[in-house]
């Protein structure tokens, strides 16, 4: 089985790991959205045992998470299910963390919205929700470089970065209690079902 390399994700995980090893802690059940590679998948489950790592994304990606949890021997990663928002049900799944990385910015616009909209009515009462990746504080972007990036994803037909406060906006049934900077000025989001 053929693994997807992904750099990005070799970059941002040791400093992700540190933030989910704080907001995770008390989690036991994590579905992650857009497990891309994988890659991330198989560290943070290793890395916190505790956990039960769900993964999901279409259905061509599910190839490379497959090998990755195969090569790397993760008990504690369950083979993806094909899941976008806006094309699949939610799955049917008794989750109490979510997670995503470098996904907001690709979904559309209206899948985006529906992602915020949706997450805590499958989380019970304290649930965690971290997103992680370039987001813009109030309408701005927060470098040269998520600017230049954000042309390039309307060029690519991708959502585009989104503003924090259209997020919170969007967002029902939780709230951000953390907005952690991260490496490459990206953000770690840490919302809190109320
Ligand atoms: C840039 S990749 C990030 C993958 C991985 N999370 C990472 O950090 O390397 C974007 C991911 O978002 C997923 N995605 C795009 N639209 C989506 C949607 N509507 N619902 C769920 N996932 C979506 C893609 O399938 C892809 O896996």
């Amino acid at each position: 089985m053929s693994k997807d390399f992904s750099t990005s994700c070799e970059r941002n995980q040791q400093p992700i790991l540190e933030q989910l090893s704080i907001y995770f802690k008390d989690s036991k059940q994590v579905l992650e959205i857009g497990s891309g590679t994988g890659q991330h998948a198989v560290f943070f489950a290793q890395s916190l045992p505790h956990l039960i790592w769900n993964t999901s994304d279409m259905l061509d990606n599910h190839k490379s998470i497959k090998a990755w949890k195969q090569d790397e021997e993760v008990k504690n990663i369950v083979d993806p299910i094909e899941f976008h928002f806006g094309k699949n049900d939610w799955p049917d799944l008794d989750i109490d963390a979510i997670f995503t990385a470098n996904t907001t910015h690709i979904m559309q616009r209206e899948e985006a919205k529906l992602m915020m909209e949706m997450v805590a009515t499958h989380l019970p009462s304290g649930g965690v929700f971290c997103q992680y990746g370039p987001f813009n504080v109030n309408g701005e972007y927060t470098s040269d470089g998520n600017r230049s990036f954000d042309q390039h994803l309307a060029e690519s037909d991708c959502g585009g970065i989104r503003d924090i406060e259209e997020l919170t906006e969007w967002a029902i049934g939780m709230q951000l209690a953390y907005k952690v900077p991260m490496p490459a000025n990206n953000f770690l989001l840490v919302w809190r079902v109320i």
